[in-house]
């Protein structure tokens, strides 16, 4: 995978998933990248990987649907990796601006480009004619990739969790409390180690993997569960109060009427509550990878 020159085009650079894919690229090739950002704040974020890595990697802020930018941007780019995307809808930000539109703005600007493949990071469980509308909307991006003339690959992932990201960091405190309420407690996980979803990347692109994977964690457990393995890492003993997930509609009902941002949204919880089951092997094997990080191991780098 070193050996070879690429040079590879990423949207939603400055996100979680995306600083992470950059940084493993800028530190395990010599490919070049160009990261595309829609805001100054965002680009400021990837400013210190500008300056370590002047010749290889550059930024540039786009509106994402200014498809004569993006090809621009895309100039001399083989491979795409589309990481635009929102758990949260709110009045301003929908979810069809990020998915559908993106996705359909993407494939416009890169049509006349050396792109050669595109790989897309959607939810597991996201379809088309899902009933939420976060993974309906996530299912129709999809789609259009599919369908379109760009050889694409979806991987479907669902809760990610990495060093310092947000999912890690509730988990953490959910574990380190003496109660621990927990959403349905029933429901099942299946987290997957950030670091694993960056590898699914790269192989998806460099095999230029057509269709759509899906892919999860070794294990498949309750939310309880996952909490008191967290805890059994920290050396804590919660104790643990699951909510019934209607408590939960419910509240995210309300908020949103109340609010114009509310911290969550009954589609958002659809996501969260969706149960992961899935096994990863075909997976791994289209993907050419040998394994996944196991739960505890995953668990103590990101605790
Ligand atoms: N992390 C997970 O657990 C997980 C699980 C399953 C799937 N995924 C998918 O993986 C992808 C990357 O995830 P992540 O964790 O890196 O997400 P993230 O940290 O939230 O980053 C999302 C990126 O998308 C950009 N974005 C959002 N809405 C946009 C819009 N309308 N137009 C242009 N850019 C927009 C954000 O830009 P700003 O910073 O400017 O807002 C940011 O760069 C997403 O598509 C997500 O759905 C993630």
């Amino acid at each position: 995978m070193a050996n070879t020159f690429h040079k590879w085009l990423i949207t939603g650079a400055n996100g979680n998933l995306g600083r992470r894919l950059i940084d493993a690229l800028m530190r395990h090739t010599n490919d070049q990248v160009v990261a595309l950002v829609r805001s100054q704040s965002a680009q400021a974020q990837l400013a210190a990987t500008v300056d370590q890595y002047p010749q290889r990697f550059a930024v540039s802020k786009v509106e994402f649907n200014d498809t004569e930018a993006i090809k621009q941007a895309a100039a001399g780019c083989q491979i795409a990796v589309h990481l635009v995307g929102i758990l949260k809808a709110t009045k301003t930000a929908s979810y069809a601006a990020a998915h559908e539109e993106s996705c359909a703005a993407l494939l416009t600007a890169i049509a006349a480009t050396k792109i050669e493949h595109v790989t897309y990071l959607s939810i597991l469980g996201s379809r088309p004619d899902a009933v939420n509308a976060c993974l309906a909307s996530k299912g129709r991006a999809e789609q259009m990739l599919l369908d379109s003339d760009v050889n694409s690959c979806v991987i479907r992932v669902p809760m990610v969790l990495g060093e310092g990201d947000y999912a890690s960091f509730a988990l953490r405190k959910r574990a380190a409390a003496k109660l621990a309420v927990v959403l349905r407690g029933s429901s099942l996980e299946q987290p997957i180690y950030a670091g694993d979803v960056v590898a699914a990347i790269r192989q998806a692109a460099m095999l230029r993997l057509d269709g759509a994977v899906d892919l999860a964690g070794p294990e498949s457990l309750s939310r309880n569960a996952l909490t008191q393995r967290a805890a059994a890492v920290l050396g804590s003993t919660p104790r643990l109060l699951s909510i019934p997930v209607q408590i939960g509609y419910l509240a995210a009902g309300l908020l949103t009427t109340l609010l114009a941002n509310p911290p969550v949204t009954t589609a958002m919880l659809g996501v969260l509550d969706h149960d992961d089951k899935v096994d990863p092997t075909a997976a791994l094997e289209r993907l050419g990878l040998d394994g996944l990080t196991d739960l505890d191991t995953m668990l103590r780098k990101i605790l």
